[in-house]
């Protein structure tokens, strides 16, 4: 049977789950009835619409051709019908996750695939991950196939989609049009993938056995599970293999695929996509990137990933103190299974235990956040988002160790592509020098633009997108990259709530910038702090010198003044409803600061 492995790639939302459902239907791997983004299994994929890890399925699909050759004479559609050739094909469809925070997980997924096919969304045209993943296939050197999205919808602009995608290099005859929506031209598009990817390439030269991982995650009841692309010779159940990065050794408990039910078989051979179960407790054992191989023939290892690196920094604590033993079990457990997570302990003054993370963007930050309180029934103060700075050559991410006497400070800069109409030039040129950042290089693209610039890290992680998005009437994108460390003049933002100061409220900030930022923090968090039994201040302080203030007036709330009578069951349950309330409170001093407060920074 012939292979065909290729990645669903796009900007997010243009579609590619979607397709992916159309096509598992169309080789009759799921009913018709089944749930819509099917591969969005996480329940947070499902309720956000958006896909965080990468899934890789397996299907087959039966290509029949009518041999006409005979059928010619005898001008009989019976006797065509005999010569009907069936060939049967395995087509492995991995897809990925569209948003900035997870691209690594796309350039995990075309290491392991020879074709892409690239969804362009019909009513948005080409976007900023539509760039950022066209080049990574580029870099990959796998065959890209252009894909035109939504044409059922009323708002498609085909043939400026057509004219963008041209303006790539694409030729207009490559281009394909569909709509996952109604399944119309996916049936084509099957036919197009097994017409122009090649068939899996062999990376051995005596066809050792070679296979590269590039998924894991943790069975809790059986062990390491690796997603695994076979690049050379058979991996058979009961053999014992050897990682070659970390040098662990694992026998092989069960091997399969994904239909996407599990199904288990004795063997996977050359340019099969599948899983393998280990006996291997550790999440670390298995690392993404690493080659698998036989201990007494070993392959050279494969070229692998760069690891994914954490770019922003915040600390989480139990707005109840007493769940800190939960919040440590949550993050290890969260840890088994999302190698980018890096964590560990810290204490403050104000906010007492809890723990220091690593992230790949904030949305990877949110989404750690709400499992952890939904999984693990936790609330969570989370402070500030830092990046890590360089002061006198010492790498800090939290705002306590910042020094304002040093005399080196230094920012990490992104490198920042947006895409947007041209007409938008403008306002995006005065957002990005606003960011603190420059404009590099300018490309048109059709009746778009492509516009490079480098920007501090830091503006970018806060607030970017929102801003982006509002001055072009939602049609630019962005897309980004870490640069080089820049010099930098920041200080320390103190922020003091009834004359204490807050650490998990501290930010490092550009000095020019920090009184205003001082004050629309002051401002949000006096809408965020609730009316207590004293009045009070909020303050904005830079190395001790007050430059903001707001005060919460005082209030006394009886919650049961509304009762009449003396109904005490009904008052017994308004006084608990109010303790659930001020469960998501945590008490500073005489002060009780709520666990959205600490949100405030992200709003300005
Ligand atoms: P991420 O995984 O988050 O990057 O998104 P995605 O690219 O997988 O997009 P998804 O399949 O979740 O689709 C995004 C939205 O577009 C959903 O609301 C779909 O119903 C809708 N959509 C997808 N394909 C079509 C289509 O062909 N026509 C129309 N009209 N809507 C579509």
């Amino acid at each position: 049977m012939e292979i065909r492995n290729f990645a669903i790639i796009a900007h997010i939302d243009h579609g590619k789950s979607t397709l992916a459902d159309r096509i598992m239907e169309i080789c009759g791997a799921v009913p018709k009835d089944h749930p819509q983004q099917l591969l969005d299994s996480l329940e947070l994929e499902r309720e956000h619409g958006i896909t965080i890890k990468l899934k890789a399925i397996r299907l087959a699909y039966r290509k029949s051709t009518i041999d006409h050759s005979n059928s010619k004479n005898r001008g009989n559609e019976q006797l065509a019908i005999d010569n009907r050739q069936v060939q049967n094909y395995i087509l492995n469809l991995i897809d990925t996750p569209g948003h900035v925070d997870f691209a690594y997980e796309v350039s995990r997924s075309l290491a392991s695939v020879e074709g892409a096919v690239l969804v362009v969304d019909s009513t948005q045209g080409i976007q900023a991950q539509t760039l950022a993943n066209f080049n990574l296939s580029l870099e990959a050197g796998v065959t890209i196939i252009p894909v035109i999205n939504k044409i059922d919808s009323p708002a498609a602009r085909i043939e400026e989609t057509v004219n963008e995608l041209s303006s790539l290099g694409f030729k207009e005859s490559e281009i394909l049009k569909v709509s996952a929506k109604t399944g119309e031209g996916v049936e084509p598009l099957i036919a197009e993938i097994i017409k122009r990817i090649p068939e899996p390439k062999r990376l051995t030269i005596n066809n050792e056995l070679s296979a590269l991982i590039f998924d894991s995650s943790l069975d809790p009841y059986k062990g390491v599970v690796a997603t695994i692309r076979m690049f050379g010779g058979e991996i058979k159940k009961g053999r014992e293999v050897l990682l070659i990065a970390t040098g662990a050794r694992t026998q092989i408990l069960e091997l399969g695929y994904l239909t996407p039910t599990p199904k288990f078989v004795d063997k996977l051979s050359l340019g099969e996509v599948g899983f393998i179960v280990t006996n291997l407790k550790d999440l670390q054992a298995v690392k993404v990137g690493d080659t698998i191989t036989l201990p007494q023939d070993p392959a050279s290892s494969l070229p692998g990933y760069q690891e994914a690196r954490p770019v922003v920094f915040l600390s989480f604590y139990p707005t109840d103190p007493h769940d800190l033993p939960k919040l440590k079990v949550g993050l290890e457990k969260l840890k088994l299974n999302d190698s980018s997570l890096s964590f560990s302990p810290e204490s403050s003054t104000s906010l007492g235990q809890g723990f220091r993370l690593g992230f790949l963007g904030l949305l990877h930050a949110q989404i750690t956040q709400e499992r952890l309180e939904r999984e693990y029934d936790l609330d969570i103060i989370v402070t500030s988002p830092s990046v890590n700075f360089e002061i006198d050559g010492r790498i800090i991410n939290k705002p306590a160790e910042f020094d304002p006497t040093s005399k080196s400070v230094r920012e990490p800069y992104a490198l920042v592509s947006i895409f947007a109409p041209q007409k938008y030039f403008g306002t995006i040129s005065n957002l990005v020098h606003e960011k603190r950042g420059e404009i590099k290089n300018i490309e048109n693209l059709g009746t778009s633009q492509k516009i490079e610039a480098e920007i501090p890290l830091l503006d970018i992680l806060i607030g970017f997108y929102d801003q982006l998005k509002t001055v072009t009437s939602g049609f630019a994108s962005f897309d980004f990259g870490i640069g080089e460390y820049k010099d930098a003049n920041l200080v320390k933002l103190d922020i003091l709530v009834n004359h204490e100061p807050i650490e998990g409220l501290a930010q490092i900030v550009p000095k020019e910038r920090a009184e205003e930022i001082g004050r629309k923090l002051v401002e949000k968090l006096k809408e965020a702090i609730p009316r207590q039994q004293i009045a009070i201040p909020i303050q904005a302080a830079i190395g001790g010198k007050i430059v903001a203030r707001e005060t919460v007036a005082s209030f006394r709330k009886d919650v049961t003044q509304k009762l009449y009578g003396g109904d005490v069951t009904r008052k017994m349950k308004l006084l608990e409803k109010q303790k659930k309330g001020k469960k998501r409170m945590r008490r500073f001093g005489q002060v009780e600061i709520p666990q959205d407060a600490f949100l405030a920074v992200l709003k300005i």
